[in-house]
């Protein structure tokens, strides 16, 4: 999508040059999964173990994102291929600032997900699975919107009333119902270590 009679500017500092002030290279770190599979809790646990090495970090999160950029949408597919749009346009720009960003967001349709890949060049840009099955994320119905949707206040409710399509080829799946938010945290960190993101 682009306005019309618009020219692309170009800047005169690039994002290497910008990534040469630091140790450390840009990368977007996106995780999908269902509510409650535990996005939003380890992408704070990844975000903090990553600025405690020096690295400049930013975090989008669905429930924030959803109360500003985009909060004039809602939660049919229409819109939530919308939001995805937003979000990796943005994660895009965080990218060529040289900032890691880690974008939690359901994101449940593969042809979303796909998009946003595509904005990043390859190898920046990092899957995440946040695996956990759908009875497991209920059982722990952090904010109570599970019971809601089951009885049908919620429409439209990932896992319920709406799809969620798993990941095929994923950089990492983590299984958020069996292994410790600190197991899947050092993961992250050591996929980011091994392919020359964070030194
Ligand atoms: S999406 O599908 O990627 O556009 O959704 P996202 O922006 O990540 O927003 C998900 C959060 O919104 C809350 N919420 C719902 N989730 C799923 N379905 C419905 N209908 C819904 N209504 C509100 C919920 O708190 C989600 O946050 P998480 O962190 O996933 O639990
Ligand atoms: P989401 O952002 O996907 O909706 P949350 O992070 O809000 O999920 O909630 C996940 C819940 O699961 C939290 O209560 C968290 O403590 C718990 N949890 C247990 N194990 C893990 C894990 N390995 N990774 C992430 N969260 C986990």
């Amino acid at each position: 999508m682009v306005s019309t009679n618009v020219t692309r500017q170009d800047s005169a500092v690039s994002r290497l040059d910008r990534e040469r002030l630091q140790r450390h290279r840009g990368a977007v770190l996106w995780l999908t999964g269902l509510s409650g599979a535990g996005k939003s809790t380890l992408a704070n646990a990844v975000e903090a173990r990553l600025h405690a090495l020096g690295c400049r970090t930013f975090l989008l999160d669905g429930d924030n994102v959803r109360s500003g950029l985009c909060g004039d949408l809602g939660f049919s597919l229409a819109d939530r291929h919308e939001n995805i749009r937003r979000v990796g346009e943005a994660a895009r720009l965080f990218l060529d600032a040289g900032v890691i960003v880690l974008c939690a967001f359901i994101s449940p349709l593969k042809e979303d997900r796909q998009r946003a890949r595509a904005l990043a060049p390859d190898g920046d840009f990092v899957e995440i699975y946040c695996k956990s099955p759908l009875a497991v994320c209920e059982r722990r119905d952090v904010k109570g919107l599970y019971r809601r949707a089951r009885a049908g206040e919620i429409a439209d409710f990932t896992g319920i009333t709406s799809p969620y399509e798993e990941p095929d080829n994923p950089e990492l799946v983590l299984d958020t119902a069996r292994r410790s938010v600190d197991e899947c945290a050092d993961a992250v960190v050591a996929r980011l270590v091994a392919q020359g993101t964070v030194p």
